[in-house]
């Protein structure tokens, strides 16, 4: 990925706009930019120009994590590390991770018309993929934190069958320099990310920032279900292997067993099922689905892994399927720090801003990050809770409220 010029709004609600319409442009509207695209690598050169605006020392990693860094007068102390992504998900909206971004710098820009002088060196981050184009997400900061392999890079693929070295490839990222993205934790304070809040919890209390206290964390898997692709008419019920007749009982059970979890928190979906040979007058043969349990409580959360699992297996026997389950991403949830709690805490109070403290439901780079470095998250409303959906929206006031906090916070755990 290398530096092209671009001209940036003075403005951080336009240059949200700017970026947003760096799109792929994807049937079903909204913003498609998938990580390590010429739209990623595109938006990267976008956002590379923005912190060379605001006067930060630019740098790309081994696994396209984008950095900007701002010396402080200690330059040898464990710097403070804040950012999000800017790669989305499908159809998506145009702030999920980008406020985390360019937030990051409008607050760096603030804190310099402000007249600070870090102690500590600030660095802002974008980092690739969070989003689960190949599978899992996170590919950046798991590089960060040394959680993939060079192996996996092979292993791991998109919709399409392109392998994360080959997309890598593709936008000048040499795959088997991986392990250089890995970060030494000791040279790192803290790490505070900004984003919306993807959910109704401050919309519905009127509280208008989140102090995140802890990441809710996914265990993903991939599912197969193979039975008979027979003719639909000349097949009488009862000597069928309908694959998506015994796939509907498996996501119906999940969405039972989330419901009834112990912790009342567990939450669980099919966000992909693909039917083949999927004709109207063909039993569907083979059925792939990917499966999304998350919570903040990993006893509650693995225990509804554990009851689909034996569902599966159940239904696969009952129904003469041959089954096979593999791991997409399985994380442990995270804590936050006290310390940048209490930053983030004490910032809102000496701005008079109505706080709530609360759990993030979606996962973060945040959370990949807390095995490395204290961590912690600062959230703004997302209007009716969308997000992952084009009509994600956030009032310019609630974003401006979060980078002034963003910007205190910073400050402190700067000083
Ligand atoms: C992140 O995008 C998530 O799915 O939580
Ligand atoms: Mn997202
Ligand atoms: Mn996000």
């Amino acid at each position: 990925m290398s530096p092209r010029a671009t001209t940036a709004a003075d403005d951080l609600h336009e240059r949200i706009e700017q970026l947003a319409e760096i799109n792929s442009g994807r049937e079903g509207g909204g913003i498609t930019r998938e990580v390590y695209t010429s739209d990623y690598e595109r938006a990267s050169e976008y956002v590379a120009e923005l912190m060379r605006d605001a006067e930060l020392e630019v740098r790309l990693d081994s696994a396209g994590n984008l950095f900007g860094r701002w010396a402080g007068t200690a330059p040898d102390l464990p710097r403070v590390l804040t950012g999000s992504h800017f790669d989305t998900t499908l159809n998506a909206g145009r702030f999920d991770g980008v406020v985390g971004v360019l937030g990051a710098i409008e607050a760096v820009r603030e804190l310099r018309r402000a007249g600070l002088q870090p102690r500590r060196t600030i660095e802002v981050v974008g980092f690739a993929g969070e989003e689960p184009r190949f599978g899992a997400g996170c590919i950046g900061s798991r590089a960060m934190v040394g959680a993939i392999t060079r192996e996996q890079l092979d292993q791991m693929r998109d919709r399409d069958g392109v392998s994360v070295a080959e997309a890598m490839r593709g936008c000048g990222l040499d795959p088997d320099r991986i392990g250089e993205a890995l970060l030494d934790g000791e040279t790192v304070h803290a790490l505070v990310e900004l984003h919306i809040e993807q959910g109704v919890v401050l919309e519905s209390t009127g509280a208008q920032i989140g102090v995140v206290e802890r990441i809710a964390a996914p265990h993903d898997l991939r599912v197969t279900l193979r039975g008979s692709a027979m003719h639909a008419g000349a097949t009488p019920m009862r000597l069928r292997r309908d694959a998506l007749a015994g796939a509907g009982e498996v996501v119906l059970e999940l969405e039972r067993l989330a419901l009834a979890s112990r912790s009342g928190s567990t939450v669980g979906t099919v966000g992909v099922l693909r039917v083949s040979p999927c004709a109207v007058n063909v039993i569907p043969g083979l059925v792939e689905m990917d499966v999304d349990i998350r919570d903040s409580d990993l006893a509650a959360r693995d225990a509804v892994v554990d009851a689909l699992l034996a569902k599966l297996e159940e239904t696969a026997s009952r129904r003469g399927l041959a089954l096979t389950i593999s791991t997409l991403t399985r994380d442990d949830p995270a804590a936050c720090s006290p310390i940048v709690i209490d930053a983030v805490r004490s910032t809102c109070e000496e701005l008079a801003v109505r706080y709530l403290e609360m759990t993030s439901g979606a996962y973060h780079d945040a959370m990949v990050l807390s095995a490395k470095v204290p961590i912690g998250m600062i959230f703004v409303p997302s209007v009716d809770g969308l997000s992952h959906h084009p009509d994600e929206y956030t009032h310019r006031q609630d974003i401006d409220r979060g980078v002034k906090v963003l910007a205190g916070a910073l400050a402190r755990l700067a000083n």
